[in-house]
């Protein structure tokens, strides 16, 4: 037997055990008479003593051991003299009076420890060192039973999970496939699933009416902190059932977790805010809902009173600030204007409107407005002394969206998103349809699968842009989290779709002919969701980045710097797939 406790394990009720341990080497302590070792596994730390008086001849093999060997020890459980209350194991130590190197290591190229020195690259590089940190190993562990509870929540719900294939035919629509050559058929490729959509619909078509599967999906789409290339899907789909169904499941399993993980209770429902509603209060359809602060439209308040600038815009919009008023100093106002003019945000200004706590006004726009014409702005928004209003305008689309950024950076500047305070909602009425200037042509919003709403049909003849679909996004804290919708489950009715979006009659048979044919044979009316797991992990963990809930992720350019990939493949290789590169320098 290597051991016979874990590192974590031993209290002082364990004093006076005799005890193996086997782990690595986190630190060492040595004071010349004495030593002490930190011996680290993924349970715990637990100390072990090493005295001159007591065997100094095992002091003196201690005294050759290095940070991240692997030991095996024997030794006697006792009391410490200065206890660590911040270590479980922190009221004994382990006397030495056996060690073992089961394997020796180098000297680690950063610090294993809860903070390290390591840089991005070299964590990367060394990611398996790297998860030997307790922050990483409890991101995993609670992946882990994320994960678990899931599978409990949806197997008790009657769902089955069945997996689908990854090697599967391109049909990009929405991000890049990754695609994968095949040497059987030279010129052919299989693309990898961005998401296992046609075959959740095919099994709905078979009869699996309750289906999940947690899975793996690829995208070629650029870098964020919340996207990877390839992310995991709790992926579900369902039968005979209406929206409404699909979200009372699925806002039971979010709270199941809720309660399961974090031991947080939501008695309520949760929010259900349209689309629309949502771009205008809060400029996102991904609204954080942990502070209100909404947007307020003000272009008939504003306009007409010479000021060019709101005059010429399409739309003007603030946000009020409550009691801050005295906290925007003139350096940090200029450095708001500075982020809503980031071209990423794109807006031309900032206009600033303080109620002073002695009820004087003082704005950016005196020249052009009368005290009278703020105050009477100030009076709409119901503000009080030390209140704040922040003004963008331009057009509607982009002012929104710098309204939206802006309130989160005012929320995170006055400390009102804290990381363990959790604000889930429901996105519901999504537009069908959304125009892609580029392309010229309507793209889908959600996925051509989506159904539209039934009232709103006869509108894709006429006015496209205004259809709404049934479909829904979870959203929690500004995060989408998950998203789904009711697919279109009719034959001729898909078929208009693809029209809609620009796919001639051909094109729709070549890609999507197998689901054309599966809605001839008694396709049910279903519906479904995935949910971003690594999203969901991150935001439990109080991750800023997915990267930091997944065991092997890649860096931000796409790289595994641990196995070096992507990498060059053979010649040899490149033959039998029938494939040249065009520059071979490259
Ligand atoms: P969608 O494309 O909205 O829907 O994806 C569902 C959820 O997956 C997460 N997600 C990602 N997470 C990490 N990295 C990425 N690159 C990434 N892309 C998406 C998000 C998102 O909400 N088949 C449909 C679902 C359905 O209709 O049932 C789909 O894939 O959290």
């Amino acid at each position: 037997m290597y051991r016979t406790h874990t590192c974590g394990e031993l209290r002082i009720t364990d004093v006076g055990k005799n005890v193996t341990l086997a782990g690595w080497v986190q630190r060492i302590r040595d004071l010349g008479s004495m030593l002490f070792i930190d011996l680290r596994d993924r349970y715990g730390i637990t100390q072990l003593f090493f005295d001159n008086k007591i065997n100094p001849e095992l002091l003196e093999k201690a005294r050759k051991i290095g940070r991240e060997y692997v030991l095996q020890i024997q030794g006697t459980v006792r009391e410490r003299e200065s206890k660590n209350p911040k270590l479980p194991t922190g009221d004994i130590e382990v006397v030495v009076n056996q060690l073992k190197v089961l394997n020796p290591s180098d000297i680690p190229p950063f610090l294993i420890e809860e903070k390290t020195d390591g840089g991005e690259e070299l964590l990367m590089k060394y990611r398996y060192l790297d998860l030997r940190r307790k922050p990483l190993q409890q991101a995993l562990l609670l992946r882990h039973k994320m994960a678990r509870e899931i599978r409990n929540f949806l197997d008790s719900q009657g769902f089955i999970e069945i997996e689908t294939p990854f090697l599967i035919k391109s049909t990009p629509e929405g991000a890049r496939d990754f695609i994968v050559p095949s040497r059987l058929h030279p010129g052919n490729f299989y693309a990898l699933p961005q998401s296992p959509q046609l075959f959740k619909q095919l099994l709905m078509v078979a009869g699996y009416d309750r289906y999940y599967q947690i899975v793996k999906c690829f995208r070629d789409e650029d870098f964020r902190a919340d996207r990877q290339p390839e992310f995991t899907q709790i992926d579900c789909e369902l039968s005979f059932v209406e929206q409404n169904d699909i979200l009372q499941i699925f806002e039971n399993l979010a709270k199941h977790l809720f309660k399961s993980i974090l031991n947080i209770e939501f008695n309520q429902p949760f929010p259900r805010i349209p689309y629309q509603q949502a771009i205008e209060n809060y400029g996102t359809d991904k609204p954080d809902l942990r502070f209100d602060m909404k947007i307020h439209e003000l272009t008939n308040d504003l306009q007409g009173k010479g000021f060019k600038v709101f005059d010429n815009s399409q739309y003007i919009g603030g946000i009020l600030v409550k009691n801050a008023a005295d906290k925007y100093t003139r350096k940090k106002i200029d450095a708001l204007t500075n982020f809503v003019k980031q071209p990423q945000i794109g807006a031309k200004g900032l206009v600033w409107i303080k109620y002073n706590a002695d009820s004087t006004i003082k704005s950016s726009i005196d020249k052009f407005y009368t005290k009278d014409d703020l105050q009477t702005v100030l009076n709409k928004l119901s503000a009080q002394p030390n209140d704040i209003l922040f003004v963008i305008s331009g057009d509607k689309k982009q002012s929104l969206n710098a309204l939206g950024q802006l309130r989160l950076e005012l929320g995170t500047q006055l400390g009102l998103r804290p990381k363990d305070k959790f604000a889930p909602l429901w996105v519901i009425d999504f537009p069908l349809l959304e125009w892609d200037e580029e392309e010229n042509r309507y793209k889908a919003m959600h996925h051509p699968f989506t159904s539209p709403k039934p009232e709103d049909i006869d509108l894709l003849d006429t006015n496209p842009g205004k259809v709404r679909a049934n479909a829904y996004d979870f959203v929690i804290n500004g995060v989408e989290i998950g998203g789904g919708s009711i697919r279109i489950h009719q034959r001729d009715l898909q078929e208009k779709i693809f029209e809609v979006l620009g796919l001639s009659q051909e094109e729709a048979q070549e890609k999507f002919g197998f689901l054309l044919e599966a809605f001839k044979y008694g396709a049910p009316p279903h519906g479904g969701i995935a949910f971003g797991f690594d999203r969901w992990v991150a935001l439990f963990n109080g991750s800023d980045t997915i990267r930091d809930v997944i065991a092997f992720p890649k860096n931000s350019s796409g790289r595994d710097l641990m196995i070096d990939a992507p990498a060059p493949v053979s010649k040899q290789q490149l033959d039998e797939l029938g494939l040249e590169l065009k520059n071979s320098n490259k």
